[in-house]
């Protein structure tokens, strides 16, 4: 019975080629995934293997939203005509398709789901000419593992066909409440009250709506992006900051034509405002999917692998981490910042491959409390995804509890814990065989030895890693260099671009003496930049050896 709307029905496929999930997810030009059956194909396959191993389908619960881009909407109900007509029993949606990947993990975990497709391509362009992503959290809350993935786009190569509902029946995402796709059950939640609930578990929410009282001034950027209505409801609503504290509030579709990254090219307003004699007392902005965070104070950026050794330092000051801290995390390219406070305070400190979901296993097994990485990321155990607006209300707490400003809070830790002097440099849109060959020329040098801007390399390898908890590996996470006196170059390639290949550079210099820690990342790393950029030979190679992003 064609177009009841209620008919679960099979139909043939054949698979594409590349679908395979990279850093964070599958992600592709919107025009890609509007190719008839390609996006059904994907989730056909996650759903399969979800089915073979028991952890979806029938009697399952599957959370299900994205960051509002362009084809949100659309990918929402083709997911939820899958879903039912693969046997779950029920699905929790954000109201209008909205979920930031923070809250979407913490809906998972708190609402005992068996996990959940976000939609994002997170700080990636959107719209039509965009891009549009999807990547699926287990139960716990987390970005699925490698081993998850991999069997994903196994699956996705062999795949004939997809079961969905005919008639194409859709759900209104307007409105809150129950209601059903097919026989399976719809709940259509409030996208920020969850989230909301757990930040009020952590946080000293008076202390902060206290530092407001008194007058303390912020910008928050939600860059058009889904961080808007949490950042609204929970600093304007909940906080008593002013209104308007919040800008670019409404998240739109294409995020109002921007690039919503939070760093200081792409957020360059805020930065300049900040830098300028209006400047608030305390700047932040978030990304695409609200996962993202950059914080700034009066005149000062905080470099996010420093905001990870200061949240980690301060974090008794947090009620939701004190007498609790066992452990941090970082990714390997972040600076090491974070090793020097886990070494005074005898923490556990781990240094694990780019991207969140190696963080997982560590959390899951309590051995870490906060973790971070260099790209604005920053979270803790309260979820299992990083998380802007908890980082932006992790220093409002450490802010109002120091009574300090976030100049003074930044120069205290250095002068504790001396500075690492950190610029990570981007190169975007290169030809990607010339990437290739660069990596692999970089690999194959010997520099261990030799000097680097004059000091002996002592360490030159690919970074491998063996997860503590659970053993799986992972190799070729980016070649290290690092030499004698501490200082660090790690060179790698991007997985979360789409047109091209992505070079990241990040360099890294220890400077114990105070007196010195008011030097300029760029100016302090500058024998560095020059030793690495020849050591590479980026002009020969690329015919210019000028980043196009630089934080
Ligand atoms: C980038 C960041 C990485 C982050 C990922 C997802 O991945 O470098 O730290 O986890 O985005 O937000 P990359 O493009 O470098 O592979
Ligand atoms: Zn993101």
């Amino acid at each position: 019975m064609a177009g009841t709307g209620n008919q679960i029905v099979e139909v043939s496929t054949k698979p594409f080629v590349g679908q395979k999930p990279g850093t964070s997810g599958l992600r592709k030009k919107v025009a890609v995934f509007q190719q008839p059956h390609y996006l059904e194909n994907f989730v056909q396959s996650v759903l399969d293997v979800l089915i073979d191993r028991g952890e979806g389908g029938p009697g399952k619960t599957l959370v299900v939203g994205g960051d509002g881009r362009f084809f949100n909407r659309q990918a929402i109900q083709t997911i939820l005509r899958l879903a039912a007509a693969n046997g779950y029993a029920k699905a929790i949606v954000g109201r209008d398709g909205i979920l930031s990947t923070p809250a979407a993990s913490c809906v998972i975990r708190g609402r005992k789901a068996d996990g959940g497709l976000i939609l994002s391509a997170s700080h990636n362009p959107g719209g039509p000419e965009g891009d549009f992503g999807i990547k699926y959290n287990v139960a716990a809350g987390g970005p699925a593992t490698e081993s998850l993935t991999n069997a994903f786009h196994a699956r996705s190569e062999t795949i004939e066909r997809y079961r969905t509902l005919d008639g194409k029946p859709e759900v209104d995402l307007g409105r809150e409440g129950l209601t059903t796709m097919g026989a399976m059950a719809v709940d259509v939640i409030d996208p920020v009250a969850d989230y909301a609930a757990l930040m009020e578990t952590l946080f000293d929410m008076e202390g902060i709506a206290g530092l407001f009282r008194e007058g303390f001034t912020m910008r928050f950027d939600a860059m058009h992006a889904v961080t808007g209505p949490y950042a609204v409801k929970i600093l304007e609503g909940r906080l008593g900051a002013a209104p308007g504290t919040v800008v670019n509030g409404m998240p739109l579709e294409d995020f109002g034509g921007g690039h919503p990254d939070p760093n200081l090219t792409y957020a360059k307003e805020l930065a300049d405002l900040m830098m300028s004699e209006s400047a608030p007392d305390f700047g932040a902005a978030s990304d695409g999917d609200g996962d993202r965070n950059m914080v700034l104070g009066r005149g000062v950026f905080v470099n996010p692998s420093d905001s990870l050794a200061v949240l980690a330092a301060n974090a008794e000051l947090i009620p939701g981490y004190r007498g609790r801290m066992t452990g941090v995390a970082r990714s390997m390219p972040t600076s090491r910042a974070v090793d020097r406070v886990a070494a005074k305070r005898g923490w556990e400190c781990h240094e694990t491959p780019t991207g969140w979901k190696y963080f997982g296993t560590l959390l899951d097994a309590g051995r870490v409390t906060l973790c971070g990485e260099e790209s604005f990321g920053t979270g803790s155990d309260h979820v299992r995804e990083k998380d802007g607006l908890w980082a932006v209300l992790a220093w409002l707490n450490v802010i109002a509890a120091r009574a300090q400003t976030v100049e003074q809070i930044l120069f205290d830790h250095w002068a504790n814990y001396g500075r690492t002097f950190y610029s990570r440099h981007d190169y975007e849109g290169l030809d990607a065989e010339k990437a290739g060959a660069l990596m692999d020329h970089v690999r194959s040098l010997d520099l261990k030895g030799r000097a680097l801007a004059g000091v002996p390399v002592v360490l030159h390898d690919d970074f491998s890693y063996v997860d503590p908890v659970d053993g799986s590996r992972a190799s070729g996470q980016g070649i290290r260099i690092e030499r004698e006196d501490g200082a660090r170059l790690v060179v790698r390639l991007s997985g979360t671009g789409t047109e091209g290949a992505t070079l990241r550079l990040y360099l890294e210099r220890y400077e114990p003496d105070s007196t010195k820690h008011g030097q300029g990342a760029q100016e302090a790393l500058a024998d560095l930049i020059r030793a690495t950029r020849d050591l590479l030979s980026l002009e020969e190679r690329f015919g210019s050896e000028t980043p196009t992003v630089i934080t």
